[in-house]
């Protein structure tokens, strides 16, 4: 007998994504992104984003099912983000998934979207071991994560960026060199012919007394205008190349040595890099050989389950279902800025969640 079917969805930024998933497997994963709409303002706008998914939620549901080729009868859990993300831009799935839980009668799940992000990968490679270390990078966050049972167990952050996020620095440190938005993939590209030695770029938070987990971007980014300028002021054309390889490089050694740091310390072998900036051919290359050189596995999700997503919701919800979670009351509501504790954000009533 097959199991339930989970609908996830997705809208605490750009993207309104509506994914389904059965038993770990995905049935369907459709998303709509507004990017273009803030592509000119060189950033997300909330309101932008809040419009955008009132606009893209009933035709991306729609199309989610009829890619599973399920009725909406057929739906037996509704997941949904209800944090951390942009207030408006959660309302609007809330308010969604809520109207679909109580019309179809099915439970309702709210899910902490980091635990999405590490969920994503189960739907490509199966279920994670257990501990296995989570770098999630992308435009939003940037945090180091030790998970256990992703839903069973509360999911230790082991650190953050105290300032940038690494996919928000690549955007602007872009926007500095004159390449366009979203920055990260046009670094990528610009880097290739560039020489990634050519800048001393700081490696921020990596000297002895500093927080092995923690990140910072801000000063990368402050480092990089700097030499932009230097080149500007004396008339000089910027060697956006070079700038591109040195600063991806410096993001890329930070991100790897502390992922592998944390790795190393817990005594776990199983690394998993997430979001968009797992795209970064650098970031992916020198975190291969580390890990390799260290005997630890790296999983990567594909790169449609690495960006914001429903899929990876519906994979959160699943887990949730299949291990007797507590479903959210009706009148649950979001939380811009959940801390990261557990997937869900009704936890079981285990003892220690009602102590935390
Ligand atoms: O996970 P994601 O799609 O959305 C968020 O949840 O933020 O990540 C988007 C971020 C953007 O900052 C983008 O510039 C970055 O991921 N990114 C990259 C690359 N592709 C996307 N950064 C570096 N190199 C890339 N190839
Ligand atoms: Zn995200």
């Amino acid at each position: 007998m097959s199991g339930p079917v989970v609908l996830g969805i997705e809208s605490s930024c750009d993207e309104t994504g509506a994914g389904i998933v059965r038993d770990g497997k995905l049935l369907a994963h459709v998303v709509a992104t507004s990017m273009d709409e803030h592509a000119r303002f060189g950033g997300v706008v909330p309101e932008i984003a809040a419009r955008a998914h009132l606009h893209s939620f009933n035709p991306v549901v729609r199309e989610a099912l009829d890619q599973a080729g399920l009725r909406p009868n057929r739906i037996d859990a509704v997941a949904v983000t209800t944090g951390p993300g942009l207030s408006g831009a959660l309302q609007v799935g809330l308010a969604g998934a809520k109207s679909l839980a109580y019309a179809a009668g099915v439970p309702l799940y709210g899910v902490h979207h980091l635990a999405g992000h590490v969920a994503a990968d189960t739907l490509e490679h199966g279920p994670l071991p257990s501990p296995c270390v989570v770098l999630v990078v992308s435009g939003g966050h940037t945090s180091l994560l030790l998970v256990r049972d992703l839903v069973r167990e509360p999911i230790l952050h082991l650190g953050d960026t105290l300032d940038d996020a690494a996919g928000e620095c690549f955007d602007k440190v872009a926007r500095i060199l004159g390449l366009p938005y979203p920055g990260g993939p046009a670094v990528d590209r610009a880097a290739r012919d560039g020489d990634p030695r050519a800048v001393d770029f700081p490696r921020p938070l990596t000297r002895g007394g500093d927080d092995p987990y923690a990140f910072s971007f801000s000063g990368l980014k402050t480092a990089a205008a700097r030499w932009v300028e230097k080149y500007r002021l004396q008339g000089l054309d910027v060697p956006v190349a070079d700038g591109a390889a040195a600063l991806q490089e410096a993001v890329a050694d930070v991100l790897s040595r502390k992922a592998l740091a944390a790795c190393r310390a817990y005594d776990v072998k199983t690394l998993v890099v997430v979001g968009g900036v797992a795209a970064n051919s650098r970031v992916r290359a020198l975190t291969e050989r580390r890990c390799a050189a260290a005997g630890v596995e790296l999983r990567v999700p594909p790169m449609t389950l690495c960006t914001d997503n429903g899929a990876m919701i519906a994979a959160v919800g699943d887990l949730l279902v299949r291990s007797g979670a507590e479903p959210a009351p009706l009148d649950v509501s979001i939380d811009p800025s959940a801390p990261l504790e557990y997937a869900s954000l009704t936890p079981l009533p285990t003892p220690s969640a009602r102590a935390a």
